[in-house]
């Protein structure tokens, strides 16, 4: 990120789930928020976006993410998890239409550029602050999450709900592994987030789409710095002690959410992971 400044990625993520309520009408990920929190006219955003058609794989992208990940934080909630924590929230409305109401505290960890350009977007929509929120800024790279979440009145003795979208490729490996290993001494923890294969592991079309949407984020000042070989990140997942690994990489993606084939075909590209201890 641009030193001062709120994420620009942020913004491209939240316009693309905008996108994705106009021009697939919100198939994948239904949110009614998307749209106002940005501040623009449907209009405008449905001509921008049909006129980049090769937006299209990220938006599914990321609808497919967050529906994954919202419904795996739903289901925990029902089995009786009471606190959400967003980690760097981004224009993520989850807080703002909560079916969970008062019964989950949910905690958005965003850094505090974001979250300050986030509270003048969320005032000027008109979307109401909820009681069950409380944001605790956060610089992933020189301050530590247990801190960030005591200030903010975390519990570290219950169980909790992580989400984690769109941000582990920025950060380094350290700043990466500190906070899966906070998040893994908790009880009852449970993570969800995306990452992608190295890139010299992909061929033909996914290389470029990578190489497109590298460049791309490299311009908004913000690089993808990390990506995980799978089989040694679930490794290293379980020796942190998460013993519950589901990671959805293009194929199962496909399949589960695209059993008309109509979405990506690639074989290796971005994955969905979901761990729990
Ligand atoms: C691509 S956006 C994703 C936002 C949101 N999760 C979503 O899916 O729309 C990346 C997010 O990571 C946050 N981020 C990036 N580097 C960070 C850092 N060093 N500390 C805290 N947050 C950071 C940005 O502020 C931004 O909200």
């Amino acid at each position: 990120m641009q030193t001062g400044q709120a994420s620009r990625t942020a913004l491209a993520a939240a316009t693309h789930r905008a996108v994705h309520q106009i021009l697939e009408e919100g198939r994948i990920f239904a949110d009614p928020l998307a749209i106002p929190i940005l501040g623009q006219d449907a209009e405008s955003i449905a001509r921008e976006a049909s006129e980049q058609p090769s937006r299209r794989r990220m938006r599914l992208f990321i609808a497919v993410r967050t529906r994954f990940a919202e419904d795996a934080l739903l289901a925990s909630c029902e089995r009786g998890v009471r606190q959400v924590v967003v980690l760097g929230a981004g224009l993520d409305t989850y807080a703002y239409r909560s079916p969970l109401g008062e019964r989950a505290r949910i905690f958005e960890v965003d850094h505090p550029a974001t979250q300050a350009w986030k509270r003048e977007r969320l005032a000027a929509a008109g979307i109401p602050l909820p009681a069950w929120l409380t944001f605790a800024p956060i610089d992933f790279e020189r301050e530590t999450l247990p801190q960030a979440l005591a200030a903010a009145g975390f519990d570290p003795a219950q169980p909790a709900f992580f989400t984690w979208l769109g941000v582990v490729p920025y950060l380094t490996e350290q700043a990466i592994w500190t906070t899966l290993g906070f998040i893994a001494s908790l009880p009852g923890a449970h993570v969800v987030f995306d990452y992608s294969d190295p890139p010299e592991a992909l061929t033909g079309e996914a290389r470029a789409v990578y190489e497109r949407g590298a460049a791309h984020v490299e311009a908004l000042g913000e690089k993808w710095l990390t990506h995980f070989d799978p089989p040694m990140l679930h490794e290293k997942l379980r020796a942190l002690g998460f013993g519950e690994i589901e990671d959805m990489g293009p194929p199962q993606i496909r399949a589960r959410f695209f059993p008309n084939h109509a979405g990506p075909n690639a074989e290796k590209g971005g994955h969905i992971l979901r761990a729990a201890k």
